[in-house]
């Protein structure tokens, strides 16, 4: 993935766990930016889907990661916004594929059903694996087109 800027965003569900990600990206010289939520205060998981997807098919973040209790809502909210390849990752190998076949522009991660050590190790497999491009390359401009 390229080092541009990373945004990151929960509902309340997930919000612990967007804590602990930001720590864990800042202990590596990643500042992403927090577009919320910022407590436990419960909150609606479309709304922070909708926010981090918007901002990173605008442009300005190359990537960006959402959480909410079983990442399944905020994935979808994700989703909906065009341009945005939002991948829901329970394992180490789908954040692979994810990156690697589907180049997705957004980390899905549930908060309530993956264990944050497991979270973490996704994150860095997801960061740190390269598209593939060739034939994949033209389903995800298939994707995009839609
Ligand atoms: C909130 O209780 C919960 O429904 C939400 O975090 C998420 O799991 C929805 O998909």
């Amino acid at each position: 993935m390229e080092a541009k800027k990373m945004c990151i965003a929960s509902d309340h569900a997930g919000w612990e766990l967007k804590e602990l990600i930001i720590g864990y990206l800042e202990s590596m010289e990643i500042y992403p930016d927090d577009l919320g939520c910022y407590s436990k205060e419960s909150v609606d998981y479309p709304e922070y889907g909708k926010k981090c997807g918007e901002a990173v098919a605008s442009g300005k973040y190359a990537a960006g990661i959402v959480i909410c209790g079983t990442g399944i809502g905020i994935s979808m909210a994700a989703n909906k916004v065009k341009g945005v390849r939002c991948a829901l990752c329970t394992s180490t190998e789908m954040a692979e594929y994810a990156a690697r076949h589907n180049n997705a522009n957004i980390l899905a991660l549930g908060a309530r059903t993956t264990p944050p050590e497991v979270a973490l190790q996704i994150l860095t497999t997801w960061m740190n694996t390269d598209f593939e491009g060739g034939r994949h390359k033209r389903r995800t401009d298939m994707l995009d087109a839609m």
